[in-house]
């Protein structure tokens, strides 16, 4: 009845519309071989949908109510039947290029996309609703087959009318925020179901899901990956009516025991695919896992299975790909490829055993591996030395076995059949890699990573014909060599190149018209060696760099040689997209150039421990990284670094970015990178002061400039850089008294300001009163805790705040400021009204980190104001409290 009624109204409106547009009959006219022209309701209900929707890329411009535009049917996306000209496809798919999703549209998700009730395909993923929430007339959708809202920005509950889709074969709700999910009831009325995926997404209060899966006879394909999934209690699953029809499971990334196992094993006939890694899988592999006999992939990364391998492997006769990295799993390696050696020998392309405490040799018998491609051995506790018959695998692309106790050569013999081999990693063992000076590789590698593998005392002849690498590391090879002009002929790829912790020598030769790839940034690590002479002309000419933002040079670590003469202005000219410059422990005099201040992007500006003289450049404010958030360099994707460092082959040269940290050397990781922004311009002999400027780098994490013969004040609005853990200024002739702002440095961690001429009553607020007396010893004139207990009373008149610095002080202290302030305020006012309250405000407010929006901000200020009222100084201090008044604060 509804539906007839629909489609008289139709029917009246078509007539309409004929009757008023006489003059468009014509054009009617010859379209009237389609039979079909779109039904006004639906095309009204898209015109609803679209009015929603924020269109930048005027991807919906066929979308329109202009005569010409008129029939729905030919619009983008838009599909009618042929015989009753409803709508039944809508695709509106964002596709994936060039690093977006282009075009997407944005906004709202109406409900009038509902009243398409014939459609039987609703593809919108990758679209951005704005958290839009599934409105609950999606029940009206029952012819619906296909449904495709992944990655949608949508928000809210699951409306339980999803029920009424009872003909869905195709589900992706994935990779939303849908939120307050208690159950998914829902699913078990979608008995057509084959494909459900409902990746991240929050399900961690959804108890039925096993249940739920068990209903849906067709079911082929489930991903619930990411949804922080819980067991649930075995008996409460009925073990009859199972799913058989299940080949691809993947449950990565969620709160899983080994109770799972229970209902995992329904699926045992008819899995094809099974992740379970990233869960809280523990004690042994269970046995039954292999016999799943149609298993061609199973991962099981990321737990924390012990014990070996199950025997029954061995007959996982289609199994290609099995990833054991990152548990517990002990015994013997031969032990190992014994148990895996029944018919999965034939078919195993991956095997990727790493981060596990497997022990022993690797045995002759891998040879019976034949289809191996990835052999994935990092940092288990393997030994001995390398079999030759690892030369036997000839489909081998990946072999990783660093950071394990192997010793021994590998010679050319190991390696002269794998012509396949695109990625070796064979850092921190004890291996010796002696290849003839004349062979020429079979292979071209991609990734060489040899850390510490002892390769020198030559320069490694074999690397010439290495045309394309991305990433090479010979660090720490003992090669106690010069570097042979034919190695700055580099693999075009080149992105990544470390020969740092050798012993190189000699100059660097004139590189400036030498070609270096073009690739999005190179980086490369002479550091720790003992290169002398001046800095050559790096081969980076400035159109390059000009006309991508990308290419050319973003780290230079020349740390630890003997590099001499001033700091080339170069560096600055030519390598602005320099992010990290290492140039710690050399000979460098002179000046520091003007034009380092032009490396905009530079995140690490180490210049410490060389001869550096006159003054800190003022310009220093001109280093945009450190000044602002938001800047170019802080976009850099380090993600497929990330995931090299995951397989062991050492990661990126972040990685191996060693600074000085808190007073120690660190190595930092890359997920520590962004934070990492430095500048250590230490042991030189700078002179002048601090440059005020310098409180303008309001990222800046560390500051180090010790150890130099620097004068005059701290400036005064070095609070502002809130950032700041680590700030040494020990061992220059800085005089005058700490400013007061310096007790907003909430995140400071590490302070040195020993060996200077500082004077006055040391800060008292509670981040500064967190550090002993070795942050202040050496300046005689300075008193108070934590190097006296109390100032000398002449020196106490004195010592009092100049109304310079109070009134800055008192200015930045406006209500809606950090509670941290506050803390610094009222633990000044406490312990300098000498008052039994500041250990109440200590006890009560030490290292909160809080905005000051919140009742103990207030409390604080209680306390403080009562102690202010009490004291003799009220009056005095009393004119400035007005500032707190609102119409003061403007
Ligand atoms: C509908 O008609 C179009 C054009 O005539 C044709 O390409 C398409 O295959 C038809 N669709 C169906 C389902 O018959
Ligand atoms: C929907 O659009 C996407 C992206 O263009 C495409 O990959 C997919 O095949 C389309 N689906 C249908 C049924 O046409
Ligand atoms: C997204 O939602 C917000 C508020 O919920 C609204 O102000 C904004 O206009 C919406 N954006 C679009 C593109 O619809
Ligand atoms: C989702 O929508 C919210 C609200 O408008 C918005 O803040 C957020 O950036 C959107 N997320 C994505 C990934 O588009
Ligand atoms: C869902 O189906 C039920 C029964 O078939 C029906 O009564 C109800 O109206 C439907 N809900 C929606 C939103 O269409
Ligand atoms: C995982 O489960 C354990 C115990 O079952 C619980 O303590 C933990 O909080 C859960 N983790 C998450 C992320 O839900
Ligand atoms: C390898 O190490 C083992 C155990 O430390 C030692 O017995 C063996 O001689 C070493 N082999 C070589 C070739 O260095
Ligand atoms: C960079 O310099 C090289 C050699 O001097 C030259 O061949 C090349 O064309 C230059 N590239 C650009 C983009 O100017
Ligand atoms: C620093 O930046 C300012 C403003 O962009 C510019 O005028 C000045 O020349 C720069 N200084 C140096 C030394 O690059």
């Amino acid at each position: 009845m509804k539906i007839l009624g629909g489609r008289s109204l139709q029917l009246v409106y078509a007539f309409l519309i004929l009757l008023h547009m006489q003059s468009s009959i014509g054009i009617s006219s010859t379209t009237a071989g389609d039979e079909v022209r779109c039904i006004e309701s639906e095309r009204l209900a898209l015109l609803a949908f679209k009015q929603g929707l924020v269109d930048e890329y005027g991807w919906l411009s066929s979308w329109g109510s202009e005569e010409k535009r008129k029939d729905c049917c030919k619009w983008e996306g838009v599909q009618c039947s042929n015989t009753t000209g409803h709508i039944i496809v809508l695709n509106l798919t964002a596709v994936y290029g060039h690093g977006y999703y282009l075009p997407r549209l944005r906004g709202n998700l109406s409900p009038s996309l509902f009243e398409l009730q014939h459609l039987s395909y609703l593809g919108l993923a990758r679209n951005d609703f704005n958290f839009s929430h599934i409105p609950e007339s999606i029940g009206s959708l029952n012819k619906i087959q296909h449904l495709d809202l992944y990655y949608c920005n949508l928000s809210g509950p699951l409306p339980s009318q999803l029920a009424n889709l009872t003909r869905l074969q195709y589900l992706d709700l994935g990779y939303n925020n849908f939120n307050s999910v208690k159950n998914l009831e829902w699913l078990s009325y979608l008995s057509s179901l084959k494909h459900i995926s409902l990746m991240e997404n929050d399900l961690g209060k959804v108890n039925d899901w096993q249940q739920v899966i068990n209903k849906l006879p067709r079911l082929t394909y489930l991903s619930l990956r990411g949804c922080n999934l819980r067991d649930v209690i075995p008996q409460s699953i009925p073990m009859i009516n199972t799913s058989t029809s299940l080949t691809y499971l993947d449950l990565w990334s969620n709160n899983l025991t080994s109770s799972t196992f229970h209902w995992l094993f329904k699926f045992s006939k008819s899995l094809v695919y099974l992740d379970l890694s990233d869960n809280q899988f523990q004690g042994l592999i269970p046995e039954n896992l292999g016999h799943m006999t149609y298993l061609e992939t199973l991962n099981l990364r990321y737990n924390q299975f012990e014990g070996g391998i199950p025997k029954s492997f061995g007959n996982l006769c289609k199994l290609r790909s099995l990833y054991l990295y990152h548990n517990n799993l002990n015994g013997m390696l031969p032990e190992v490829i014994v148990n895996l050696s029944g018919c999965l020998r034939l078919s195993l392309e991956e095997l990727e055993l790493g981060k596990n405490k497997i022990k022993g040799p690797l045995p002759d018998m891998i040879k019976k591996f034949h289809s191996l491609r990835l052999l994935g051995l990092y940092d288990t506790q393997l030994s001995g030395t390398m079999p030759k018959s690892i030369g036997l695998l000839s489909n081998l692309e990946s072999l990783y076995i660093s950071s394990n106790s192997w010793n021994g050569t590998i010679s050319e013999s190991h390696f002269s059949t794998l012509s396949k081999l695109r990625k070796l990693g064979m850092s921190s063992n004890s291996l010796s890699i002696n290849f003839s000076n004349d062979w020429i590789p079979p292979f071209q590698l991609d990734s060489i990573v040899l850390q510490s593998c002892k390769l020198g005392p030559k320069f490694p002849s074999w690397l010439k014909s290495q045309r394309k690498f991305s990433y090479l590391d010979i660090s720490g090879g003992g090669i106690s060599d010069s570097i042979p002009p034919w190695f700055w002929n580099l693999s075009p790829r080149a992105n990544q190149v470390n020969l740092s912790s050798n012993h190189l020598y000699g100059a660097l030769p004139n590189l400036s018209t030498t070609k270096f790839a073009d690739s999005f940034g190179l980086g490369i690590d002479l550091s720790k060696n003992k290169l002398e002479g001046l800095l050559p002309v790096f081969p980076v000419n400035v159109t390059s760099i000009n006309l991508s933002k990308n290419s050319s040079l973003q780290f230079l670590g020349l740390n630890y040689n003997n590099f001499s003469g001033k700091i080339p202005t170069w560096i600055g000219e030519r390598l602005s997209s320099l992010i990290f410059l290492l140039l710690r422990s050399n000979n460098f005099n002179g000046d520091i150039p003007l034009q380092l201040c032009w490396l905009t992007n530079i995140m690490l500006l180490d210049l410490s421990n060389n001869n550096l003289s006159g003054n800190i450049p003022w310009c220093i404010q001109n280093l945009t990284t450190l000044a602002q958030q938001e800047s170019s360099a802080s976009d850099h994707d380090f993600t497929s670094s990330q995931i090299d460092a995951t397989f062991g082959y050492a990661g990126s040269y972040a990685d191996k970015a060693s600074v000085m940290w808190k007073g120690m050397e660190r190595d930092y990781g890359n997920g520590n990178l962004k934070n990492l922004r430095i500048i250590d311009l230490s042991s030189n002999k700078l002179t002048g002061e601090i440059p005020a400027q310098v409180s303008v780098l309001l990222e800046l994490v560390q500051l180090n400039l010790s150890r130099n013969q620097l004068t005059g004040w701290i400036p005064s609005n070095i609070g502002q850089m809130r950032k700041l853990e680590s700030l040494d200024l020990s061992w220059n002739q800085l005089s005058g008294q700490l400013p007061w702002s310096m007790s907003q440095l909430y995140f400071l961690g590490t302070l040195n300001l020993s060996y200077n001429n500082f004077s006055g009553r040391i800060l008292s607020g509670p981040q500064i009163q967190t550090f002993d007396a070795s942050s202040f010893i050496g300046n005689p004139a300075l008193c108070g805790l934590p190097l006296t207990p109390t100032c000398p009373e002449a020196e106490k008149s004195e010592s009092k705040p100049k109304n310079r610095d109070m009134d800055e002080f008192w200015k930045s202290f406006k209500p809606g400021m950090e509670l941290g302030a506050a803390i610094g305020f009222v633990g000044v006012l406490a312990v300098k009204l000498d008052h039994p309250w500041k250990h109440l405000c200590f006890l009560l407010f030490n290292n909160v980190r809080v905005r000051f929006s919140n009742l103990k901000g207030c409390l604080c200020l209680l306390v403080a104001s009562l102690g202010l009222l009490v004291r003799e100084h009220v009056s005095r201090l009393g004119r400035k409290l007005k500032l707190f008044e609102p119409s003061a604060s403007s």
